[in-house]
């Protein structure tokens, strides 16, 4: 039997677990009820409510202007719908940054509001006084480094992060101060999978890569693009598991079709 398959609940220490015993940690992200319950219920061990609801769920350019209380909102949903899984709740850009009290203040809503069972924060040493902070609290904190799409106005793309040695040993001295501080786990988003391979075994807690390679210790994506409901968003680490966006394409249409020809409802769909 694994430790995933044994978890009733999923906390950050079977995540610590799974690394130990070598099992990879498998997580997506979900922002609404009725798509949280259908993850939750596949056997998912983590589900991030991130901020990249700002694109898929709002439409923006970016993750940069959606708030607290729009998280807040989508993560309440989530964790109704939650039985087993690990509720991890994105902190949004302006809620941490700068101002550790702000940082604990923004966590500490989170955390009352939404039942959610741990925050993530974009950034290493940075950002280290928030949280510190927040863990200070009893709240648990997962880092996430490489390409961090709240800082996309320094960086100008969401191109491959760290290939170059000075960013590289950056992200090494960036996860190191992370663990120290108590993060329980690091996503490393788009970077060398050599990178990601030699920093996930320096570290003792889990990694989860996405577009980082296969050696990280889990691997998470956005529900969205690996259902293919959201289409004009195709990195090379993007594998599609489905094609839902044509089946509602074709399903609408199909409907549009008999409602204008009166072949919907008919005689066993009525009163
Ligand atoms: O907001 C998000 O979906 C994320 C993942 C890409 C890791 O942070």
């Amino acid at each position: 039997m694994t430790i995933a398959s044994r978890a009733k609940k999923v906390t950050t220490h079977t995540l610590q677990e799974m690394k130990l015993a070598e099992e990879k940690i498998t997580m997506l992200t979900s922002y609404d009820y009725s798509l949280a319950r259908l993850v939750d219920g596949a056997g998912i061990d983590v589900i991030l409510v991130g901020d990249s609801a700002s694109n898929v769920m709002a439409g923006n350019d970016t993750t940069v202007p959606i708030t607290l209380d729009h998280m807040i909102y989508h993560a309440q949903c989530v964790v109704k719908a939650v039985d087993r899984a690990l509720v991890v709740v994105d902190m949004p850009f302006g809620s941490y940054q700068g101002d550790s009290k702000n940082a604990l203040d923004s966590a500490i809503k989170i955390m009352k509001e939404t039942g959610g069972h741990a925050v993530k924060l974009e950034g290493g040493i940075e950002i280290l006084d928030s949280i510190k902070r927040i863990m200070s609290a009893g709240i648990p904190v997962m880092g996430h480094l490489g390409l961090t799409p709240q800082s996309i106005y320094k960086f100008g793309t969401y191109s491959v992060r760290a290939k170059e040695e000075l960013e590289a040993t950056k992200l090494l001295s960036d996860a190191k101060a992370l663990e120290e501080a108590g993060c329980f786990s690091i996503v490393f988003e788009k970077i060398p999978a050599k990178l990601a391979k030699e920093v996930t075994e320096e570290l003792t807690i889990p990694t989860i890569g996405i577009g980082a390679g296969v050696e990280c210790d889990g691997q998470v994506l956005v529900l969205h693009d690996m259902l293919g409901i959201t289409k004009d968003f195709s990195p090379r680490f993007l594998r599609r598991y489905a094609d839902l966006g044509s089946t509602i394409d074709s399903s609408v249409k199909a409907y549009i079709r008999d409602v204008r020809n009166s072949d919907f409802p008919n005689k066993e769909e009525e009163y």
